[in-house]
């Protein structure tokens, strides 16, 4: 659905993306992990068309990015990182706009508004200002506006940040129920539990290029996944085993004071990177 070939983009001397390959399925949720300034946002950007690539290409269902501009737009829907709806407008009229702006006739541009509406539960908000909303709200109704003309791909961009856990539980239900309609999700994030939570497999980024690219449970069988932390004087050790027997065995014979436990994605980023996802 989305084939990706040493996509690149330099920004100075800066490289934001060092020659990204990448495919990803139809129907498949996939996310691009990575701390900030890692590539993720503008990865995205060139796959949306908002900043040509430097370098690369790249095809959404068969369409290259820079050469069918106009087939890609009709393909995909997209959720920024920051909020752009228009405040000063109502939730319906945000939807309106981006209706008229894809062409869309005027009775189907109705049935789609409250059929989305519905769908990000904001039916009883149509007339209120979007200025108005919570954070979650806002961001539900990004998402009314990404799918008004029908994409098949969706592009999330840290589609939870900010948000509190509740809100953000919310919003994962909605895009597993827009995968489970066929939708193809590529969502950036830095937090660790959302993509292990939501993606059948994950990207991790560092520094403009993919260092690791699975399932979740494959990238934490990569590094282990069991893991002894051995805290002693503020720091702690931390020794990976691909079963508990090795690891209880190792843990039996230190004199320090010890945890055991499962491995996270979070364990994995560190093993790799060398550094917290936060730093
Ligand atoms: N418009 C821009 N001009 C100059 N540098 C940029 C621009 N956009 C991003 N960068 C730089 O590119 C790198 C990657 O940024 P970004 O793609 O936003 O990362 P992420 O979304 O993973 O946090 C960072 O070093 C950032 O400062
Ligand atoms: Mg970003």
């Amino acid at each position: 659905m989305i084939e990706i070939k040493q996509l690149a983009k330099q920004y100075g001397n800066i490289q934001a993306v060092a020659g990204l390959d990448l495919i990803i399925d139809a129907g498949e949720i996939f996310g691009l992990l990575g701390p900030n300034g890692a590539g993720k946002t503008t990865t995205i950007r060139m796959l949306t068309m908002l900043t040509r690539p430097s370098g690369g290409s790249a095809f959404i269902n068969g369409c290259e990015i820079t050469r069918d501009l106009g087939r890609v737009k009709k393909e995909i829907g997209v959720v920024p990182q920051h909020i752009n709806l228009d405040l000063e407008l109502t939730a319906r009229e945000n939807l309106e706009l981006h209706g008229r702006l894809h062409k869309m006739p005027g009775a189907e541009r109705r049935r789609r508004i409250q059929e989305l509406l519905d769908y990000v539960e904001l039916a009883d908000r149509a007339h209120d200002l979007a200025g108005k909303f919570s954070g979650g709200m806002k961001r539900r109704l990004m998402i009314a506006r990404a799918l008004m003309h029908r994409p098949g791909v969706l592009f999330l961009d840290e589609p939870t940040a900010g948000l509190d856990p509740q809100t953000r539980r919310k919003i994962w239900d909605l895009i597993r129920r827009m995968n489970g309609e066929g939708m193809t999700v590529l969502l950036t994030t830095h937090y660790i539990e959302e993509a292990d939570a939501l993606c059948r497999r994950v990207g991790i980024m560092d520094r403009g290029r993919l260092i690791a690219l699975d399932t979740p449970a494959e990238l934490k069988k990569k590094v282990g996944e069991i893991v002894v932390e051995a805290h002693k004087q503020g720091e702690t050790e931390y020794r990976f085993f691909t079963g508990r027997e090795q690891a209880l065995e190792y843990a039996g014979n230190l004199t320090k004071n010890v945890t055991i436990r499962e491995a996270d994605l979070e364990d994995v980023f560190v093993e790799l990177t060398g550094r917290k996802v936060g730093d």
